[in-house]
C-alpha cells in the first residue's frame, strides 16, 4: 500500500480492535481475574507470565518484558511490517485502510511490460531451438553439464548474437517497441536508435513472485566481460527485491521448510539438477532484509551457502547481520561454507547432494556468531572474557525479544562465566533517552515528570481530574511538553487506552520515552496512586507559579485515605 496511514485511523482502528482477540487466534488466552493470561510467545516459560490487559488494551510479559499494543503484538508475533499489522487488523474489523493520498500515485498498469517480457522469454527460449548459431548455446549448456529437464525447468534461453534480433522480433508492435525500452529489453542510443541488450548470451528468466517474468540474466558463452549482464532496475523489477528460483521453489514444495540462499543462477540450477530443489539465489548483491524477510515467510529456516574462504567469512558476517533483527521464535538461520575454490554448482556436481540436505552439515547462526567472537579474543583471561561480552553487545541487541536471544545470552554468560541475569540487565536494548534524561536516570530514580507520564499511560482516565496543562507545558523539566500533550489527548479521548496511546506516539520524538515507561508494568488500582500522580500535577502547577488548586476529585479521595488510614 502507498502513503501514510492517517493517524486518526489508526486511532480509529485501536478503538475497534481488541487486543484479546487479537492474541487469542495467535494464543489461546485463560482469563485470569480481570486480565488475560499465556504463556509468553517471545521467550520460553513454563508457567504463564504474559499478561494480556482488555481494558488497556496492552500486554505485557513479566517475564521477558515484552509489551505492546495489538499492533505491536502483530508486529512481532506474526513478523508483520507496520503497514501489513494495520491493515491485518483491519480486516478482522471490516474496515478498509485508507491512506492520507500525499504520496498515493494513481495505480499504474504494468501489464504490457509483462506482456513484453512473457513474449522476450519465449522468443529467447525459441532461438535456443531454432537459431543456426544455437550449437553454441547448447554445448555451452551440455559443457556444463545441464540436463535439458532442468534447462527447461528454468526457462533457460538463448539471446542471438545480434543488434536487432529481439527488436526486429517485435517489429509489427509499435507499442511493443516502446515497452521493450521500459522493461530494460533495448537501450536507447541518442539518436532515438536502439539496440538488444542482450547479445550472443545464455539467458535465465528471472520470475516474481507470481510467476511473472520481470527480468533477465544473460551469461557470456565461455569468456568475455562482462561474464554476467542483468536487466536494469525497471518499474516491475528490483533486484533487492526479488530472488531467483523462489518462484520454482514454491512451484515445487509450497510447503518448503528449509530454503538455501546461494549467489549464483548457475547455482540454483546445478542444485536442482541434483535433486536440491529449494535454493534460491540473490541477484549479485548481499542478500538484503526485504528479501530475508520474504523467505522467512516462506519458510522458517533459512541456510546461506557461502564459500569457506575469507571473502565467504565476511559474506557470512554481513547476512549474520541481516538476519539477527528478523530472527524471532520459529525462526531458523544458519550457514553451509563449502570447501574454497567451489561454489554450490561446482561441489554438488563433485560430491552429489548429501552436503546440502543434511542437518550436520548446517552451522547454526549462534554457533558461527559466538566462535567468531570468540577468535577475536582470549578467552583465558577476564580481560578477553569481558571483552567478548562487548563485541557481543552490538549483535544481540539486534535481536528481537524471545527465546533465541535469552538461549543466546546464557550461552555468552556461560563462555564468560558470568551470571546470565547481570549479563542480560547489560545488555537491555531499551531505547535510552536523550542525554539529560539518561543523567537524570543515573541519579536516581525518574523524574517526577516521568512518573506522572507513566501513570497516565497506564492509566489515562486519570487526565480527567487535570484541571489545565497550559501552565506546566512551557516548565523547562524534560518531558512536560509530552506530559500536557497526554492530558489533554486523553481528555479530549475519555475511552482512550494505553495501546491507542502508544500507538500515538509511534514515529514522533516522544516514541523513545514513551516506550522507556512502559517497559515495567505499573498497578494503578490504588486511589493513593492516583493521589500521587495528582500531587505530581500540582507541584508542577506551583512550580510554574501557580498556586495549587486540588480538584474536588482529589480532595475527596484525599479525605477517604485520611479517613480509611
Ligand atoms: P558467480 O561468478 O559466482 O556466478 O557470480 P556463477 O553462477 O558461479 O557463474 P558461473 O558458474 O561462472 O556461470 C554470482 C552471481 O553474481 C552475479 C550473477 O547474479 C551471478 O549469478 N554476477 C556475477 C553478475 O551480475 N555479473 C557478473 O559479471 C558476475
Ligand atoms: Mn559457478
Amino acid at each position: 500500500m502507498a502513503g501514510r496511514i492517517p493517524q486518526t485511523f489508526i486511532d480509529d482502528l485501536l478503538n475497534r480492535v481488541d487486543i484479546v482477540d487479537i492474541i487469542d487466534n495467535d494464543l489461546p488466552l485463560k482469563k485470569t481475574g480481570r486480565d488475560y493470561q499465556a504463556l509468553c510467545p517471545f521467550h520460553n516459560e513454563k508457567t504463564p507470565s504474559f499478561t494480556v490487559s482488555q481494558e488497556k488494551q496492552f500486554y505485557h510479559c513479566f517475564g521477558c518484558g515484552a509489551h505492546g499494543s495489538a499492533l505491536v503484538f502483530l508486529l512481532n508475533h506474526r513478523g508483520l511490517s507496520f503497514v501489513e499489522a494495520v491493515e491485518e487488523a483491519a480486516r478482522g474489523v471490516g474496515l478498509e485502510v485508507p491512506n492520507d493520498g500525499r504520496t498515493a500515485a494513481p495505480k499504474t498498469d504494468y501489464s504490457p511490460l509483462y506482456e513484453v517480457l512473457a513474449r522476450t522469454q519465449q522468443f529467447f527460449v525459441q532461438q535456443l531451438k531454432d537459431h543456426p548459431d544455437r550449437d553454441r548455446a547448447v554445448n555451452y549448456l551440455k559443457s556444463r553439464g545441464l540436463s535439458g529437464e532442468v534447462a527447461k525447468r528454468f526457462g533457460i534461453g538463448f539471446a542471438p548474437d545480434s543488434w536487432d534480433a529481439l527488436i526486429k522480433a517485435h517489429r509489427t508492435d509499435d507499442q511493443a517497441q516502446q515497452n521493450l525500452a521500459k522493461a530494460g529489453l533495448v537501450i536507447a542510443k541518442d539518436n532515438d536508435k536502439c539496440y538488444d541488450r542482450f547479445r550472443d548470451r545464455i539467458t535465465f528468466p528471472i520470475y516474481d513472485r507470481r510467476g511473472r517474468v520481470v527480468a533477465f540474466g544473460g551469461r557470456i558463452i565461455d569468456k568475455g566481460e562482462p561474464k554476467y549482464l542483468n536487466s536494469p532496475e525497471t518499474a516491475v523489477f528490483h533486484k533487492r527485491r526479488e530472488l531467483y528460483g523462489l518462484y520454482q521453489l514454491r512451484q515445487f514444495d509450497s510447503n518448503v521448510v528449509r530454503i538455501l540462499v546461494v549467489e549464483g543462477y548457475m547455482d540454483v540450477i546445478a542444485l536442482a539438477q541434483y535433486g536440491v530443489n529449494n535454493a534460491v539465489a540473490t541477484l549479485g548483491t548481499a542478500t538484503t532484509s526485504e528479501q530475508l524477510e520474504t523467505l522467512f515467510r516462506t519458510a522458517p529456516e533459512v541456510i546461506f551457502c557461502f564459500d569457506g574462504d575469507a571473502a565467504g567469512g565476511r559474506a557470512a558476517w554481513r547476512a549474520l547481520e541481516t538476519a539477527l533483527p528478523l530472527i524471532r521464535d520459529g525462526r531458523r538461520a544458519g550457514f553451509i561454507f563449502i570447501p574454497q575454490g567451489h561454489d554450490p554448482d561446482s561441489y554438488v556436481r563433485e560430491i552429489g547432494p548429501d552436503v546440502f540436505t543434511r542437518t550436520e552439515s548446517i552451522k547454526p547462526l549462534s554457533e558461527f556468531l559466538l566462535d567468531k567472537l570468540a577468535g577475536k579474543t582470549n578467552l583465558g583471561s577476564i580481560d578477553g572474557r569481558a571483552r567478548f561480552t562487548d563485541l557481543a553487545k552490538p549483535m544481540v541487541v539486534k535481536i528481537p525479544p524471545g527465546s533465541f536471544r535469552q538461549l543466546l545470552i546464557q550461552r555468552i554468560a556461560e563462555i564468560a562465566q558470568l551470571d546470565p541475569l547481570v549479563l542480560s540487565n547489560s545488555y537491555s536494548n531499551r531505547r535510552r533517552p536523550r542525554a539529560p534524561a539518561r543523567a537524570q536516570r543515573r541519579g536516581g530514580p525518574p523524574s517526577i515528570v516521568n512518573r506522572a507520564v507513566k501513570r497516565l499511560l497506564f492509566d489515562p482516565k486519570l487526565a480527567a481530574h487535570v484541571l489545565d496543562t497550559q501552565s506546566i507545558a512551557d516548565l523547562p523539566e524534560e518531558n512536560v511538553g509530552l506530559l500536557a500533550d497526554i492530558v489533554e489527548f486523553c481528555r479530549d479521548h475519555p475511552h482512550i487506552t494505553t495501546g491507542t496511546l502508544v500507538e500515538r506516539y509511534r514515529g514522533t520524538e516522544h516514541e523513545a520515552v514513551v516506550a522507556e515507561q512502559l517497559e515495567t508494568p505499573l498497578e494503578l488500582d490504588s486511589e493513593a496512586e492516583s493521589i500521587e500522580f495528582l500531587q505530581a500535577i500540582d507541584s508542577l502547577r506551583r512550580k510554574a507559579g501557580h498556586t495549587s488548586v486540588l480538584t474536588r476529585a482529589e480532595a475527596e479521595m484525599r479525605r477517604r485515605t485520611e479517613d480509611t488510614g
